[in-house]
């Protein structure tokens, strides 16, 4: 598959045409807006990524690739040792921006290891390294969401209804999408499916992004409130559940958005099939189980009085507010990577896939 530049600048992230700037679309403002934003500085790439302008677990990571090679230009007058500490310093910084997702982790190490096996002192030439290295990033991700959609479309067939939790489509990653992706590749076939898409709360990305990404790709999809889920699936109108992932721990246990796993115990109960869809830069075999995950914690705020024209709850009352939650593996059909479908044993068959790569 040949990546064009075209394909990477039709994506939510990509990099500024003078590579002095992350550019992307600011996923807060939609659907009503398409806004693009100018990222130089390390304090608004963090702030992009912390209110979730840019979200989704790999377009966080494409973001923190280019952020890296934008933040280390900004240093080509160091000396090799200085460097290499300040842009550590960046990718810390970054690091800490959101902790669920492992992507944003994994991009800046490759990029940090990528600068350290560079096997020069030369800032400006390592300057020019990690500037390949960001395009492979988001090249790659643009491939794997590829093949993740072809795997993802064998699982279904024509006509069937296929709900969805949160936001896994291009926005959230590049070009087809995760989770999204088997829609948008059986739309090109001419394969139409129903997709129902829970709203997601509190932050709507499902009523906001997927519901938005769809319609405007031209495919059946109806919006429903979370609460939801367990009449269509009772009314027999979901044939399969297809979710993305923000960490997948070595024996399958997966974080994504919060009300996954809610989703995936009704699957299992009316005997849907459950899938989650990621790329391999999703999967952490340094993470043993789900509980290992850490879950980030957000304002209560977005629960009290985000969206809505008055608050909805005493400004005193307790919200408990995690933006996450893991689902169990014993309840996951399988999980679709890049590099084919993984079925249980989870912990035996990751393995073997990573190894493969
Ligand atoms: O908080 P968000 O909107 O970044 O959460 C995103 C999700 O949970 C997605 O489902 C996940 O990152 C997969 S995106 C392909």
């Amino acid at each position: 598959m040949i990546v064009t530049n075209e394909d990477r600048m039709s994506c939510s992230v990509h990099l500024s045409e003078d590579g002095q700037a992350v550019e992307i679309i600011d996923q807060t403002r939609l659907p009503n807006r398409t806004v693009t934003c100018r990222l130089e500085s390390r304090e608004a790439i963090y702030d992009a990524i912390k209110t979730l302008a840019v979200r989704g677990a790999p377009a966080i990571g494409i973001c923190a690739g280019y952020a890296m090679y934008v933040l280390a230009r900004q240093k080509e007058s160091l000396l090799y040792e200085d460097f290499i500490s300040q842009l550590e310093a960046e990718g810390d910084y970054l690091i800490s921006s959101r902790p669920t997702a492992v992507n944003l982790s994994w991009a800046v190490k490759r990029m940090l290891s990528k600068a350290k096996a560079s096997g020069t002192r030369d800032v400006r030439a390592i300057i020019e390294i990690l500037k390949g290295e960001s395009l492979s990033i988001h090249n790659e991700d643009i491939e794997m969401c590829y093949h993740i959609a072809e795997y993802g479309l064998s699982l279904v067939k024509p006509g069937d209804g296929i709900l969805t939790h949160c936001n896994a489509g291009p926005l959230a990653t590049s070009k087809y999408g995760t989770a999204l992706g088997p829609m948008f590749l059986g739309k090109e076939r001419g394969i139409d499916f129903h997709v129902f898409s829970d709203e997601t709360r509190p932050l709507l990305q499902g009523a906001r992004l997927t519901s938005y990404e769809l319609c405007r790709g031209g495919i059946d999809v109806t919006l429903i409130c979370d609460n939801m889920a367990s009449i269509v699936m009772k009314q027999g109108k979901v044939n399969a559940c297809f979710v993305g992932c923000d960490r997948i721990a070595a024996n399958g246990d997966f974080a994504n958005k919060i009300g996954t796993s809610g989703v995936a115990i009704l699957a299992k109960y009316y005997g849907i099939p459950f899938y989650t869809l990621g790329p391999r830069s999703t999967i952490d075999m340094n993470c043993p189980t789900g509980a290992d995950i850490r879950i980030e914690e957000r304002d209560p705020n977005e629960i009290r009085t985000m969206w809505y024209q008055e608050p909805m709850a005493l400004p005193e009352v307790k919200c408990y507010n995690p933006a996450f939650d893991v689902t169990d593996h014993t309840l996951l059909t399988a999980i679709v990577t890049d590099k084919g479908i993984v079925y249980p044993p989870f912990d035996v068959n990751l393995k073997k896939i990573m190894e493969q790569a």
